[in-house]
């Protein structure tokens, strides 16, 4: 069963259960907790604090050792992205849209962009939704690893749908897109359903974006996107 639906059973109860270890520190590195604490912290019993963590570890949610004296508790990157995700819906019930900015540098693709977004299917869409025809082409932007978290945050975004379609007898797979700002010139990254690459931000805008900003390969470039 792939780990989004094994989360997705994940209950609030349990979230709590995880938000207590996370402020205990069990993000960062293991903690020494006994089942009888933890129960304590969050006003049930040992035996029903214990019950979680059995349920979370069987989740890949939390790994526990119970070699030494008390405990240790840790938990996963899946628990962390979890968190993240609760964080991030608290953050816009109160702070708003966000908006996330990293730098990059501007390199080559395969040439395959101005080909797809020639496809009077997505360029019908890219008008309809984004207000546009872009450029034919995309830009790509690689990111550097520290900065591939921000990355993660905007594609749990809900962004602009496009809708993949038939043309000619073949499959044009849909996309996500998300307003943006590169070297201050607005543009949206599109973000396609299917890509093998992490790294590589591809953005479309009405112009042509390395003429209008002077850009080559290797360039170093400021992006900016927006979550509505
Ligand atoms: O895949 P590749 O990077 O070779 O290019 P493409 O998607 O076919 O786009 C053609 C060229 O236009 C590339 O050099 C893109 O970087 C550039 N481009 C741009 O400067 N501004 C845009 N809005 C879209 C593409």
């Amino acid at each position: 069963m792939p780990a989004s639906r094994r989360r997705s059973r994940v209950k609030a109860e349990e979230l709590r259960v995880l938000a207590k270890l996370a402020a205990a520190g069990a993000h960062h590195a293991p903690v020494a907790l006994a089942s009888r604490e933890l129960g304590a912290q969050l006003g049930v019993s040992q035996q029903a604090a214990d019950r979680y963590l059995v349920g979370l570890a069987e989740r890949g949610l939390v790994v526990r050792n119970l070699a030494r004296r008390r405990q240790q508790i840790a938990l996963t990157p899946a628990a962390v992205e979890l968190l993240r995700g609760e964080f991030e819906t608290l953050q816009r019930v109160f702070q708003g849209p966000s908006a996330v900015r990293f730098a990059g540098t501007v390199v080559s693709g395969l040439g395959e962009g101005r080909y797809y977004l020639s496809q009077p299917g997505y360029v019908v869409q890219f008008a309809e939704r984004l207000g546009y025809e872009p450029f034919p082409g995309t830009l790509n932007v690689r990111v550097g690893a520290e900065e591939l978290p921000r990355i993660g945050t905007v594609r749990r975004w809900k962004g602009i749908r496009i809708d993949g379609f038939k043309a000619s007898g073949r499959t044009f797979g849909g996309a996500t897109c998300f307003r943006g700002r590169l070297g201050g010139r607005s543009c949206h990254a599109i973000v396609p359903d299917r890509t093998s690459h992490q790294d590589v931000v591809e953005f479309i805008a009405p112009e042509f974006l390395r003429g209008a900003l002077g850009l080559k390969d290797n360039d170093p470039i400021d992006v900016e996107i927006v979550e509505a």
